[in-house]
């Protein structure tokens, strides 16, 4: 069975202080919600401190960073690699499309991310999602070709996982993120979310041979009033929240929600 999970991404927000607060009561809600692993990616400055401050923290209340270098070691001014992350976080989100829009990330680049964080025993988060939606609805097999071609997010994914095998990939979960989503208000609808995580997964297992365990998770304007919609979703298996992460209290309800849809209890 896939083990649900929900991923706060703080991006660059917060101070010293409001970090350590701000995991801290998220890992005090934690303890009263089962059944889904819950990550939480500070800005990588902050990882070490609250790793510190949350020595007793609940079992499903992982660490994760943003991003990282693909080599152990080097000169590589302002990057940060897996070996460093190894023993203080578990999780590395990689390929977000900020790294692409920002700093001209290539989906090469995202490929030697991932193999250099699992060959350093780290779960990635792999980020996918279109810049113009997809109108599903008009022509659904139009679409399909179009996410299949040059720069749709089949290609994209498949370029990302270049070289890695089922077994690598069992601790990669996949987030589909829309770009015209993120940070707007502007969610993807909880059908046309569920309908690309499963073509998402469906296209992992039929052309590139991955196994079904591998977590699809929605990521995109997600809150704690929308967040029921994506969960009622079969495929999908998890939620990659931006903005609403950054309050302790809506984090948790959304925390909440999934576990409740995903474990009917
Ligand atoms: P958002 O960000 O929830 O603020 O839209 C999501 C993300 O970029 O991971």
């Amino acid at each position: 069975m896939i083990h649900p999970i929900v991923v706060g991404n703080w991006k660059m927000h917060n101070n010293y202080a409001g970090s350590v607060l701000l995991a801290k009561e998220v890992a005090r809600y934690s303890e009263k919600i089962k059944h889904i692993d819950i990550v939480l990616a500070p800005p990588s400055i902050f990882v070490y401190p609250i790793y510190e401050s949350l020595r007793a923290r609940p079992s499903n209340l992982y660490l994760g960073v943003q991003n990282m270098m693909w080599e152990n070691e080097g000169a590589y001014t302002g990057e940060i690699s897996s070996i460093m992350v190894r023993g203080i976080a578990e999780y590395v989100i990689l390929g977000h499309s900020e790294r692409a829009k920002f700093f001209g990330e290539t989906n090469e680049q995202v490929n030697k991310k991932i193999k250099n964080c699992l060959k350093n025993h780290l779960n990635c988060i792999v980020c996918i999602g279109e810049y113009d939606k997809y109108d599903l609805e008009d022509d659904y097999e139009r679409e399909l070709t179009r996410m299949k071609s040059d720069k749709g997010i089949l290609s994209g994914l498949k370029e990302r996982l270049t070289g890695l095998s089922a077994e690598d990939l069992e601790n990669v979960s996949i987030a589909y993120e829309p770009v015209w989503a993120i940070g707007t208000g502007n969610n993807a609808s909880g059908m046309y979310a569920g309908a690309i995580a499963s073509i998402i997964k469906e296209f992992l297992h039929k052309e590139l041979g991955i196994s079904s365990s591998c977590r699809v998770l929605y990521g995109g304007s997600v809150d704690d009033k929308n967040a029921r919609e994506f969960a009622a979703q079969t495929s999908i298996d998890g939620l990659l929240v931006g903005g609403e992460s950054l309050n302790a209290l809506r984090f948790a309800k959304i925390c909440k929600i999934v576990s409740e849809v995903k474990s009917g209890r």
